[in-house]
């Protein structure tokens, strides 16, 4: 997969432009070897490295990223995915929100409701993230993850709305879920977080339009249990569960 840079240049004034250029100076220092070609252990070593680079600019991003890996590593390991599999999947679930290190924290903690344009900016961080982990040399098989973590399975209502169904690379299937949980489960500026249960049955019943149904189901099974009628597809008009 070939994330396109001209994005980053299209784009460039809408971001944290001295942000955006310290960043890419210093992934551009740090690029330790061609992505295609990185062994597990350089790829762990550079996703610690932008893993920092995230945490300076927003804690609360860093932490949250840190609970997606582990709900992923939980789900992985109830799919029975290989060691390998929920490494690379782990590692992709902590930098999936890296491209929000250059949204202007007057956006990225306004503690109230983003404007619409605001809201169009913040949803760029998929593309600009696998952008810039692109540019630091980043292990590649992280990308997918990142890039299309915000997909949703029914499609035509995630973004960057390429994929919908299987289509949509594993990993970011099943980051989705994991995400969508943690944003559910904690408190954020403009919103207090529900119980744990609360959050499992509105996965179970986004599952098959927002989520992979199958991973919706291992997901819950891998963090509690939801009764059984909770599991139908839900109106597709309804509004998706993350907030951006
Ligand atoms: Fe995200």
């Amino acid at each position: 997969m070939v994330v396109t840079n001209m994005f980053l240049t299209e784009q460039r004034h809408r971001y944290d432009e001295k942000q955006l250029n310290r960043c890419i100076s210093l992934l551009m220092r740090n690029r330790v070897c061609d992505g295609s070609s990185a062994t597990i252990d350089e790829a762990r070593f550079q996703a610690e490295a932008l893993k920092d680079m995230l945490g300076k600019k927003c804690g609360y991003t860093l932490g949250h990223s840190e609970r997606v890996a582990h709900y992923c590593s939980l789900a992985g390991k109830n799919m029975n995915l290989t060691g390998r599999e929920i490494k690379i999947l782990a590692m992709s679930a902590q930098l999936h929100d890296f491209g929000k290190i250059v949204i202007p924290d007057s956006i990225l903690k306004k503690p109230s409701s983003l404007t619409r344009k605001e809201m169009k900016l913040i949803r760029t961080h998929p593309q600009i993230g696998a952008a810039l982990m692109e540019i630091s040399g980043c292990f590649s098989d992280l990308l997918p993850g990142v890039l299309y973590h915000h997909e949703q399975y029914k499609g035509g209502m995630g973004y960057p709305n390429v994929f919908g169904g299987d289509e949509i690379p594993l990993y970011a299937r099943i980051i989705a879920v994991a995400d969508s949980y943690d944003a559910m489960t904690t408190d954020r500026p403009y919103q207090k977080g529900v119980p744990k249960e609360t959050a499992l049955e509105r996965l179970a019943f986004g599952s098959g339009s927002q989520f992979d149904p199958k991973i919706a189901a291992s997901f819950v099974n891998a963090i509690g249990t939801v009764s059984k009628s909770v599991w139908h597809f839900p109106d597709l008009r309804q509004e998706p569960l993350l907030p951006a």
